[in-house]
This record gives structure tokens, sequence and C-alpha cells, in this order.
């Protein structure tokens, strides 16, 4: 990341001591902070390193402070804790590395406004610069489609509609707005973007991931980076690797395949993220043929960093390191050896510390990679202006503002595809008579799936932010004096939006695909039979999906005139799909995923020599268009 480029739009709160290299700061919003450390009076590692008379280079900066930090102080500089799990005065105590709110890990309720999210890491901040070593901490959040845990913020589409948009500007806008996002809690480090090119689609992490296909990760990934990284926040590719190529789609399960397969399909986009700079790599839980990538030393160091040239640093994943065979010290041991340097433990943290030092006590982890994996972290931190602005924070302007609502709108628009459409049943008129029905027709939650408020998404209708498909419609509809229809035998057009429910993670995992199993709404059932009784009364039916993955379609789609592929569009979800459905914008969305005929074909992807897409219910790249 570039230092200090973002200094000049960004609003800083520097504190005097850390400042006194520093032009006097903007102190703004101090009444809100409140902290209990006295840091005025604290000399610490980087206090006499920072007022010292000497201008010191980079690489000088984080040798003198490495050549200075106690064995505990370079432990505590690779865990990472959860928020939940630790305070201020561990915080102070330990001088731990870093902090991470995992999903939905608030400060105080799922609607903490940014003054509360920002308190919250101003005291922990506050607290790692009065600790003996004095380095800045980084927080870390899964901001993965927007600044997703915060309430407010915008909620852009998931990566599998960014996928199917494959427009990199887009993503790069994408990412520069959620960094904004994040910067109004100041909040400097996102887990994002999953780089996983998912092969099946049971996987429940498949909206995560852009596309099956290499190809349009590789158009997007450096966007989706730089976008982060060029606007004051790191960026973490994960999840290092194949995580989207697992036996059956099982979450954290086994990757396999011959050494060059798996390096042309699954390492493909991180050359991408290692060109444009990127801070992090975060592992993946999976394993490589039986082999849990946690402790795979030939990848994450022989590949990864001497292949590869990653000069950031490596987590591991949440709790990741348990999988690894042995005692919590052996997992230690081969997590750090393989070549991971900083370890999410969200829990375990102070024990991690102490075997940490033990085992490098007695010779189990060597001194040089220990201070490889601490220079790493320090290297991001200074890089990112840390040391120099351990407070960084902008304005509430920047949320859920008005340019980041037309950006997730465009988004919407350029992510749908549109799979079928006979009779001229679409564009919709304006003043047309409409009966809307479905689950996902009325309810914001369902159009942001999973990463939304909490971990497993926000199954209320209305989440804080947003228009549903059935404002917008209203809305349009009201525009010429017309209203929504209350039945559907009044209607001339039936609209039916069905909807899975919200999940993440290995919850999604789903060996029922249909329409109406798995995680798949229990209202599609009643939905698909008025799309049924009205296509039989002759009415001009059209399908909308909200969904995290391509589902079976089975004999359903003979009751729909034209049918629409939404994924999850986010909180302007409704008014982006009224832009196209109404004929306003083009559909200009294709399949980045192949939208599979049956059970027998999933798993088939672009990228298999087995692939024919005749077999398929719509192949990769399929998509149709008005014009
Ligand atoms: C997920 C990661 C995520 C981390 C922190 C893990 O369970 O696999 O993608 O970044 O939790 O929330
Ligand atoms: C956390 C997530 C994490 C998950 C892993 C949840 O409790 O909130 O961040 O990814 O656990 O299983």
């Amino acid at each position: 990341m570039k230092k200090h480029l973002l200094l000049v739009v960004m609003v800083i709160i520097s504190m005097a001591m850390i400042s006194c290299t520093q032009s006097s700061t903007t102190l703004e919003e101090t009444t809100t902070l409140n902290t209990t450390v006295d840091y005025t009076s604290m000399t610490t590692l980087t206090s006499t390193l920072m007022t010292s008379s000497e201008v010191l280079t980079e690489s000088d900066f984080i040798e003198t402070l490495l050549s200075q930090m106690t064995m505990q102080q370079k432990a505590a500089q690779m865990l990472q804790a959860e928020r939940a799990a630790i305070t201020p005065e561990q915080v102070q105590d330990l001088g731990i590395g870093s902090i991470l709110s995992g999903g939905g890990s608030h400060p105080n309720a799922y609607d903490d406004d940014t003054d509360t999210w920002y308190q919250m890491v101003y005291d922990y901040q506050a607290a790692a610069l009065s600790s003996t070593a004095g380095i800045p901490i980084l927080y870390g959040i899964d901001a993965v489609h927007g600044n997703n845990n915060l309430y407010g913020a915008t909620i852009f589409p998931h990566n599998i509609g960014l996928g199917m948009a494959n427009d990199a500007d887009l993503v790069y806008d994408i990412s520069k707005a959620t960094a904004e996002e994040m910067l109004t809690t100041g909040i400097t480090w996102t887990f994002a973007p999953a780089l996983s090119v998912v092969q099946d689609v049971r996987w429940g992490r498949t909206y995560e991931g852009y596309s099956e296909n290499p190809e349009i990760h590789e158009h997007l990934t450096q966007s989706a980076i730089l976008g982060f990284e060029e606007n004051g926040v790191s960026a973490t590719a994960k999840h290092f690797f194949g995580d989207g190529g697992t036996t059956d789609g099982i979450d954290q399960g086994n990757t396999m395949g011959t050494e060059s397969d798996l390096r042309a399909l699954f390492l493909a986009p991180y050359y991408d993220a290692i060109e444009a700079g990127v801070d992090t790599i975060m592992v993946s839980y999976n394993s490589i043929n039986g082999i849990k990538m946690h402790g795979f030393g030939y990848w994450v160091s022989d590949v990864l960093k001497d292949e590869m040239g990653f000069e950031g640093f490596v987590v591991s994943d949440w709790n990741g390191i348990h999988q690894l065979s042995g005692d919590y010290k052996n997992q230690i041991v081969s997590a750090i050896n393989a070549g991971v340097d900083m370890l999410m433990e969200p829990y375990d943290f102070a024990t991690a510390i102490d075997l940490i030092v033990e085992a490098v006590n007695d010779q189990l982890i060597p001194i040089a990679r220990i201070d490889d994996a601490v220079g790493r972290i320090l290297k991001v931190k200074y890089e990112q202006g840390l040391f120099d602005h351990p407070y960084v924070r902008l304005s509430d302007s920047y949320l859920y503002n008005q340019d980041h609502k037309d950006l997730a709108r465009q988004a919407v628009r350029e992510s749908l595809v549109l799979l079928k459409n006979e009779n001229n049943s679409l564009p919709l008129a304006k003043d047309g008579s409409i009966f809307l029905t479905g689950p996902g027709a009325d309810n914001i939650g369902y159009m942001c799936g999973g990463w939304t408020t909490y971990w497993q998404g926000n199954t209320s209708a209305d989440i804080g932010v947003g228009e549903s498909i059935k404002d917008s419609f209203t809305r349009i509809l009201s525009a010429s004096g017309e209203s929504l229809a209350t039945s559907w035998e009044s209607a001339d057009t039936v609209v039916v939006v069905l909807s899975e429910l919200p999940y993440s993670e290995g919850v999604g995992d789903n060996t029922n695909m249909t329409l109406t199993g798995g995680n798949a709404s229990p209202e599609n059932a009643a939905a698909l039979q008025v799309a049924q009784s009205a296509k039989a009364a002759d009415k001009n039916v059209v399908g909308i999906l909200i969904s995290g993955r391509p589902l079976l379609l089975e004999n359903y789609l003979d009751s729909f005139d034209s049918f629409v592929a939404a994924w999850l569009p986010g909180s302007e979800g409704g008014d982006g799909i009224s832009d196209v459905l109404f004929g306003d914008y083009d559909f200009t969305g294709t399949l980045s995923y192949t939208w599979p005929a049956s059970y027998g074909q999933i798993g088939i992807t672009s990228v298999d020599f087995a692939y024919d897409p005749d077999l398929t219910m719509f192949p990769y790249g399929y998509g149709l268009r008005y014009s």
C-alpha cells in the first residue's frame, strides 16, 4: 500500500506523543473519545524510535525495532484476538498485534453507530500504543460486500454477482467505497477479497467467489485489491488455496488434483493479488490432497513466499490451526514453521503467545522464522502509515451516501442475468397491471444474504438501509397513478420472487439444490404454485431468483415466460432490479458459473474436459439481452 496516499483526504486523529515527528494534527470528535489510559507518560520502544533525531528508512526502522523487541513482544505481534474476548487492558498488557471482529461481532449491539465502533477501535489502539512495545494494532473485519457488519452501511452485491458483471472498474469502485465506509469506524484491514474459484455450487461459500473460471478472477482480482489498498485499507486475498475445489463442495474439505492442475485452477488469482501488492493472504481451512493448508509449508512458504514472491504477511483462518494434529503447542509450531505469520486465535491468544516463546526456547521454531513473521507484520503496519497515524477516521458523510447507493444500484443492474424471455414478457410496463409475490419480494435481508449485520446474515425484511423490490415497484407504478394488484387473478403480469434464506460458510453447504429444498425459503413452494396457476391462466409470468448460487430449476422454468437470476444483490437490489425490469437499462450480465440441469452435472464446470455446454441448463457465459 502506498504510504500516506490517503492522508490528504482523510481526517487524521493523531495523538501528541506519537505525532511528535508530524505536523500538528486535527483532533476531531475528541469528545467521544474517553480512554482511561494515560499514554502521555509512557515510554515505549516505538516512542523512542519515533522521537530519535535520526530519520530511519523503512527497513532500518523495522530492523531497529525488531532488534530491541523481547521474544514475548514478538510473539504477541503474531497474534490476533477476537474483540469480544479481549479488553483494552489485556491489549496493553500483552501488546497484541491485531484484533478482529468476527462475523457480527459488534462493539455492543447490532445497530451500533460509527462513533461506537470508532470508540472501540480507538480504545484498543490507545492501549496498544501504551504497551511496552507501543506498536499499533491492525484491526481486521470481514468487509466482504460493503462494510457489512456495520448497521447502516451500503450493502453491495456478493462477489458472485460481481463475477456476472465482470466489470473491473466497478469492482475497483466497490472496494474503494467499502474502504471509505470501513474508515468511518477507523478500521483499516478487510478480510477480502475471496479469490475462491468455485467448482461445486453445493458449497455454502459459492457466492463469495466471482466465478468457477480463473479467467474472470484474473480480470477482477487486481481491481478488487487496489480499490482497498489505494484508499487506506489493507486487503486479504483468501483463502489460500483451493478453497473452492473441495470434493463435493464440502466447506473446509479436501481439494484433490495434480500439482499442475491445482496451480492452473486455484493458484492463478494469487499471482494477480501479489502483483497488485496485496498486504495479507489468509490460509484456507481446506486440505490439499489430504494435507491441511494451515500446516503445509510447501505451499505457504516455498510456493507463495519464495517462488511467487509474496512480501506481505500470511494470517491463519479463525481457529484454523486447531485443525492440525497434535496438542496446541504442536499446532502452533506446525503453522508457524509452515509459514503462517499471524495466528487468528480468537480466544486462545494469551496461551498461544506463551507457547510461541516456549517453542522458541525449545528450538522448535527458529528465531529467524519469528523475525521474518514479525518483520512482515511490522512492514504492513509501517506501509499503512500506522506508526505515524495510528488513528484514522473518515466522517459519516461517506456512510451510505448517494454515490455509494448509486454505485451499488449500478452493480445490481450489471449483475443480473436474463435466463429466459419469451412472449415479450419483459420489460415491464411502468403503468402495467402487476401482481408481485414470493418470499424475496419484500425482504432486504434476503437480498443481502450471509455476512450482513451478522455472520449468518440478517433475516429481517428491513436491515436499516435499502429498498425492497416491492417498495421500488410501488414507487414506479405510482408515478403513473397505478398500484400493485392485490391478487394474481386481477393482474396481467405476475412477478414471482423466489429466494434462498441467508447463510454463510458450512451452514450453506447443501445437497438438496432444488427451488424448494435445502437453503431455499419454505415459501418458495407456494410462490411456485402461483406461477403455475398464473401461467395456466395465460398471464405473463416473470420469475426472479434471489440466491447465492444456481439452483436446479427442474420443470419449473416452464411456468415462467421470463426468468432472471439476481444473485444476492444487496441493499439496493430493489432499485437495481427495477431499473432493468422496467427497461430503463438492458441486461448485460452473463453467467460466471455454469447453471447445471441436474444433480449429475453439479461439479462439472467450464474448466473441465468433460464440459459439454449442451448438457447444461445454461452454459458458462450465457445471458440474454433485450436488444
Ligand atoms: C472465515 C473467514 C473469515 C474469518 C473471520 C472464518 O471462519 O473462513 O473467511 O475471514 O472467519 O471472520
Ligand atoms: C464468527 C465468524 C467465523 C465463524 C467461524 C463465527 O462465530 O463470527 O467470524 O467465521 O465463527 O466458524
